[in-house]
């Protein structure tokens, strides 16, 4: 009975040994599921408000001559910086930076002139309104300016010596730079209330320019309004090349688009515009560099001049320009050294700066 007992025991074990060993073979095996990487902090970061300097170009080569093919963005949707990077338009616009293949305006050969003659320590009023009189657009332009509100003269001025006296050489040589602007550079057609907004930001930048430059040593004033008149005169040219590249096209970019390309080149395009027309080197810096993020100790005073002018001039168009908000916190302020008594000094002539770009329009 008891050897029954013990067969009957040993064969259940076996049993069971068996039945664990089957199963244990059936059990799928585990599948290891790879590591999900962690994602790169630049697929986070939202799109800045400023873009940030041009980056160097690529070499021609490494543009592809065609474009991918064009991605519609969602209605509504602000272009972010992968939408712009990766449209055709952006693409289109390198190659043609990249290849020098941009329109170009040319200074007026009588622009240059007075430029250089403004320059030169011996030239006097007679000598520059000898200059400037062969050039009916300038002359036209130099007389009505200094007739205008602006100026306020007692008796209306006729003789162009008496302007170029009145208005001073360095007013003179801002008024060629302008002329030079409206009749070569801001003729975009069919966009002209934004070449018109353009123009009157540029006056007021110059204007503020001149009065930040009077209270930092070391700067020309009338060389800090050329800055400030040039800074943004990358965006005329390249508003042409969207429209030449978009030409005939049935489905163009967006304007959103079409934006943040000019304010990703511009800078750059400004700084080529500045030395084809053989201005002071440290002018084209001023305009290559005055959306440079962090101004690094030791920038040029140029350059912070001209991003402080460029800041003042976009609060003052501002409809009721609040002056609490006017940007008297702009690192061009620490970066020049200037006082809240200079910066004051700056803001206190804002009405005269808005009526002279009135007058310059
Ligand atoms: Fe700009
Ligand atoms: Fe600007």
């Amino acid at each position: 009975m008891v050897l029954l007992i013990g067969a009957i025991s040993a064969a259940c074990l076996l049993g069971a040994y068996l039945t664990y060993v089957w199963l244990a073979k059936r059990r799928p095996e585990r599948v290891e599921t790879p590591a999900v990487p962690p994602l790169k902090a630049a697929t986070l970061t939202p799109p800045t408000a400023r873009p940030e300097p041009a980056a160097p170009l690529p070499a021609r080569t490494e543009v592809p001559e065609e474009p991918a093919p064009e991605r519609k963005p969602a209605p509504g949707s602000p272009a972010g910086p992968v939408a712009v990077a990766t449209h055709p338009l952006h693409a289109a616009l390198a190659r043609r930076i990249q290849a020098d293949d941009l329109r170009m305006p040319i200074l007026m050969k009588s622009a240059g002139a007075v430029l250089a003659n403004c320059s030169d320590p011996n030239c006097d009023a007679a000598r520059l309104s000898a200059q400037i009189e062969i050039d009916q657009a300038l002359t036209g332009h130099i007389l009505r300016i200094a007739n205008s509100a602006a100026y306020a003269p007692e008796e209306p001025v006729t003789s162009l010596g008496l302007a170029v006296m009145r208005l001073g050489f360095d007013t003179v040589k801002e008024v060629a730079v302008m002329v030079t602007m409206k009749e070569r550079v801001l003729r975009a057609k069919g966009l002209e209330k934004r070449v018109s907004e353009l123009w009157r930001h540029s006056a007021i930048a110059a204007g503020f320019a001149r009065e930040i430059a009077k209270a930092v040593r070391g700067i020309d004033p009338g060389t800090a309004s050329i800055c400030g008149l040039l800074h943004d005169m990358g965006k005329p040219v390249l508003l042409q090349a969207c429209l030449d590249l978009q030409k005939g096209r049935e489905r163009r970019a967006e304007p959103a688009i079409v934006d943040a390309c000019i304010d990703e080149f511009h800078t750059q395009v400004g700084g080529t515009l500045v030395r084809r027309w053989g201005l002071a080197e440290e002018v084209a810096a001023a305009v290559a560099g005055h959306h440079v993020h962090e101004l690094a100790e030791g920038a040029p005073p140029l350059v912070c001049v001209t991003q402080l002018a460029d800041a003042l001039a976009k609060w003052a168009d501002e409809p009721g320009c609040d002056p609490s908000e006017a940007p008297v916190d702009h690192p061009a302020v620490e970066a020049l050294g200037l006082t809240r008594q200079e910066v004051d000094a700056v803001l206190i002539q804002t009405p005269r700066i808005l009526k002279a770009a009135e007058a310059y329009g």
